[in-house]
């Protein structure tokens, strides 16, 4: 049996979760608690509160402190070709199949900052897909949007790109697309030429276009049965007949309602392909 501290605790979180879509309309309700739950104990510690209610207040009445309150709900790790052998399977296996189609779409869903998207225009520039392809990079964290746009990455992090990159299957040198200056990386503003970076939620918005490959890594980990539902929906909506769907390491289709719309295409990268009539 829960304790009584337990018990409100549960209460009060739940009460700071309505507050905040109710107020901001970020809908984190859905979130799986245990991770959610360890993320708000931060920002309750960072913001010198003795509890979630006392952080509701907060919430509600300094309408500014959502943008500080957010990073510390939505997880912002990422690295660009995270998952190397993720990347080799698209290029490998994926990209033959894209290159029959004239014109692309790409959705890169929780983009974070950006670092996937780089890797994926990257690729497609090493494929010779670049010109004919769309990247959608879409987050509900706007911060992270701005670096996404920005391209901008501290240069700490370049050997550890530059080696995922080469493991990836990379054609070229990694540092053929950045420049550097004042301990920063940045990367070539023609590689997101052609990308539209969007505040899209996958727990509350619509699908806005149709794709060809949609990349979502390390986002449906932090939802719900139910939402993780509502995302695969999104994307099979999304996708055309044998469009792709990437997932990351940590997620699969076993367990969804839409598992019968795809095939597996790669089990291991869990790379799936969405069924002709799905
Ligand atoms: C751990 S990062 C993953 C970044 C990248 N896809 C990767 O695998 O390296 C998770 C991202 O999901 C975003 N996110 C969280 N909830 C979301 C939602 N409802 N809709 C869209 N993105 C969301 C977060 O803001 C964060 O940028």
């Amino acid at each position: 049996m829960k304790s009584h501290a337990a018990e409100t605790e549960e209460i009060e979180l739940h009460l700071l979760l309505e507050a905040i879509y109710r107020k901001y309309h970020y809908d984190f309700r859905g979130y799986s608690p245990a991770s959610l739950k360890r993320r708000f104990v931060q920002a309750r510690t960072h913001f010198g509160c003795e509890s979630f209610s006392q952080l509701q207040h907060k919430a509600l009445h300094e309408p500014k402190i959502i943008d500080r309150l957010l990073p510390y709900l939505t997880v912002q790790v990422s690295e660009m070709f995270r998952d190397p052998s993720y990347f080799r399977a698209l290029r490998e296996k994926v990209i033959p199949h894209l290159r029959t189609y004239p014109s692309l779409k790409v959705w890169i869903a929780g983009c974070s900052a950006g670092e996937e998207l780089y890797s994926m225009a990257i690729l497609f520039r090493e494929e010779g897909l670049e010109s004919r392809t769309i990247f959608y990079a879409t987050d509900i964290n706007g911060d992270a949007l701005e670096k996404a746009r920005a391209g901008v990455f501290g240069l700490d992090r370049i050997a550890l790109f530059t080696e995922n990159h080469r493991r990836s299957g990379g054609k070229s040198s990694l540092s053929d697309y950045y420049t550097t200056g004042y301990g920063r990386a940045k990367f070539d503003p023609s590689l997101t030429q052609q990308t539209v970076f969007s505040d899209h939620s996958l727990v509350s918005d619509a699908v806005f276009a149709e794709t060809h490959l949609v990349s979502c890594r390390n986002v449906l980990i932090y939802f719900n049965r139910e939402l993780q539902d509502r995302a695969v929906g999104l994307f099979r909506e999304s996708l055309v007949r044998k469009g792709f769907l990437g997932l990351g390491s940590k997620e699969n289709l076993r367990f969804s309602s839409h598992s019968e719309s795809f095939n597996e295409f790669d089990r291991d990268e869990r790379i799936y392909q969405k069924q002709a009539e799905g």
